[in-house]
């Protein structure tokens, strides 16, 4: 076994946590309709179901929460915001959004015609449903291997510049308002991008006119991945090479709820007065004041100090360490999971977990409802379920992962937390072959994998 870092902080306050059986578990699994998205929090033990909004803040940001300045307009808040996106992001307008898909409405909205294609480095649920919804096609031009989970690349979200010139041939660079890169790619296992394919991307849109706005969702973590791997940049700090990632870009939506160590919040990014111009009238509209922007002036200051925090080399070393860590169990066991281990979870690959299973079985969803039911763990799919149906023939996406997400909070759990997980994930890996599919019994239309209902096959 490796070493890895204690924790960089120690606990001030406590939750408890639920401790249940498995027959009680078996009932509420049931009613959830095997959809661990609709459990109530109460009824999970460890709750791996995302990283989003789940991080613990720190002491200085649950004070910074006592000097919030409620003001309707004008906040010192968001002054402070502003000034610390600036500094640690580079880019010269910030508005505030309530989270990351608030800011993807707008940047969707303000730059997107009917007919449009926007790029990206594999899709994201509510990112494309916004291209969509106001008209665009995306279309995904990430490197070919990070449809592979067991492919080991350093930078396995990287865009294919040959895919990306391809498209620009084939449909013309006047209807691709902007890309949309990701740094790191959720849905491919956290994965991040190089330094030198966000410059070359760069190089290749500015030639064509074409806009990059970052998915910075991740951004911390990707740059600790730069750090690591790519030996130009072994002696930067993280703040430094933050700073480089961000000036590839021409703007950034943020879901402040991952990177920026926030339960709640989010923003848009701009350089071009025009665009900003744009967005913040929409923003009235959708979320608020352009210095509110749908948050209160206490959430901005917690958000202000959390990218402060973020880029500590210490806290981002110790996050993708238990990421490793739990990793590191599962591989030891045979389990396979997506390689290499990204930044914020653990995925499962469900087709070789469970490869008597059909796809249009939801072998993903059946393994993170009886990953619950063996060990009070809840997790998530991402697989055909998150992938939604093609907008125009109505079939389902059939994506080539189909992952089972463990998903660890900022500076929440503990090693010993990730024992147990290990522990019901290889007890289930086990008792693999006596797992049976799903049907779908309820579909919504958007956005399917938050409440859609199954049951167990016969
Ligand atoms: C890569 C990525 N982009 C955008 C979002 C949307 O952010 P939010 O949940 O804050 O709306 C998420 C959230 O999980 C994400 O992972």
């Amino acid at each position: 076994m490796k070493n890895y870092p204690a924790e960089p902080y120690k606990i001030k306050v406590v939750e408890p946590i639920a401790m249940t059986t498995r027959e009680q578990r078996e009932a509420y699994m049931k009613k959830a309709g095997y959809n661990t998205f609709l459990l109530n929090s109460e009824e999970v033990y460890i709750d791996l179901l995302t990283d989003s909004g789940t991080t613990a803040m720190s002491d200085k940001q649950w004070a910074g929460l006592m000097i919030g300045d409620e003001a309707y307009a004008g906040s010192r808040n968001f002054a402070h915001l502003q000034e610390v996106v600036r500094e640690y992001y580079g880019f010269k307008y910030v508005v505030p959004t309530h989270q990351g898909r608030g800011a993807e409405n707008l940047l969707s909205t303000i730059m997107i015609k009917p007919g449009d294609y926007v790029p990206g480095n594999m899709y994201f649920t509510t990112t494309r449903a916004h291209q969509e919804r106001n008209g665009a096609t995306f279309t995904d031009i990430i490197i070919d291997e990070a449809h592979d989970s067991q492919i080991d690349l350093p930078f396995k979200g990287n865009i294919d510049l040959n895919k990306l010139q391809k498209l620009i041939d084939e449909v013309g660079a006047d209807r691709i308002p902007y890309i949309c890169l990701a740094v790191t790619v959720n849905l491919a296992g956290g994965q991040p991008v190089s330094m030198k394919n966000m410059r070359e991307v760069k190089e290749l849109c500015s030639k064509h006119g074409i806009k990059v706005m970052f998915d910075a969702t991740r951004c911390v973590e990707n740059a600790y991945f730069i750090k690591e791997r790519e030996p130009e940049y072994k002696d930067a700090t993280i703040r430094e090479i933050l700073k480089e990632m961000m000036s590839y870009a021409d703007g950034c939506t943020m879901s402040g709820k991952k990177d920026c160590l926030v339960n709640i919040g989010g923003f848009l990014c701009i350089n071009d007065d025009d665009l900003y111009q744009q967005a913040s009238e929409l923003v009235v509209l959708y979320e608020g004041m352009p210095s509110y922007g749908g948050l209160a002036g206490r959430d901005m200051e917690a958000m202000a100090i959390g990218i402060t925090e973020s880029v500590d080399f210490h806290y981002i070393q110790h996050r993708i360490a238990q990421c490793r860590y739990l990793a590191e169990k599962l591989e030891a066991a045979g389990v396979p999971i997506v390689k290499p281990v990204g930044g914020h979870a653990v995925f499962l690959d469900a087709r070789a977990f469970l490869p008597h299973l059909d796809q249009e079985e939801f072998p993903a969803q059946v393994l993170a409802a009886e990953l619950y039911i063996e060990s009070g763990v809840r997790s998530m799919e991402r697989g055909i379920i998150s992938a939604g149906r093609d907008k125009v023939t109505g079939q389902n996406h059939k994506p080539k992962l189909e992952l089972v997400r463990l998903t660890i909070p900022r500076r929440v759990y503990t090693y010993a937390h990730l024992d147990h997980v290990a522990e019901g994930v290889i007890n289930l890996f086990k008792r693999r072959e006596q797992i049976k599919g799903l049907n779908m019994v309820y579909e919504p239309k958007l956005l399917r994998f938050f409440t859609s209902r199954f049951e167990p096959k016969a």
